[in-house]
């Protein structure tokens, strides 16, 4: 079953939420390549969704830290521990293991789960650092981006 996006995803960081809305898109994008039956295409779905993560973890990491966030410690402990899972995963791989499954449904939960609850406790804190004096994400990447060369700045640092 695809991930359908559900506002209880949505951090209210327009920024964010576009990444977190590609990753979701490549965790359904895994499953599209596992029902295929295309071996080509669950490799490679696997290796950009792990160099996309990893990418907006960066952004993340640095995005919280800017805004002073006090739990970014333990935050970039918790992606660190991610992506040794999911190393273990390619490891096992590059073994000729099939864990395509047991993948996929590791990155449906975990990711799906991290997004809707740890992410979104930094969300206040960031939106008040970019400016958006609203709660609410209307606040579009152009604006945020006008607001904050800060955030231009990391998009430029972590994606190519
Ligand atoms: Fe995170």
């Amino acid at each position: 079953m695809p991930i359908i996006w559900d506002s209880k995803l949505d951090t209210g960081i327009d920024v964010i939420d576009h990444q977190h809305k590609r990753i979701v898109d490549y965790i359904n994008d895994l499953e599209i390549a596992k029902l295929k039956g295309d071996k080509k295409m669950v490799t490679d779905v696997i290796e950009q969704l792990i160099d996309y993560t990893q990418s907006h973890f960066g952004f993340e990491e640095s995005m919280m830290e800017e805004a002073g966030y006090k739990f970014v410690k333990p935050h970039k402990k918790v992606h660190e521990l991610f992506i040794k899972r999911v190393t273990e995963f390619t490891m096992r791989a590059a073994k000729g293991e099939d864990i395509a499954d047991e993948l996929h449904s590791m990155l449906a939960k975990w990711l799906i789960n991290h997004i809707a609850s740890e992410d979104r406790d930094y969300a206040d804190i960031v939106k008040n650092m970019v400016g958006a004096e609203t709660a609410h994400h209307e606040v579009s990447v152009a604006k945020v981006e006008a607001r904050s060369g800060f955030i231009s700045g990391l998009l430029g640092r972590f994606f190519r």
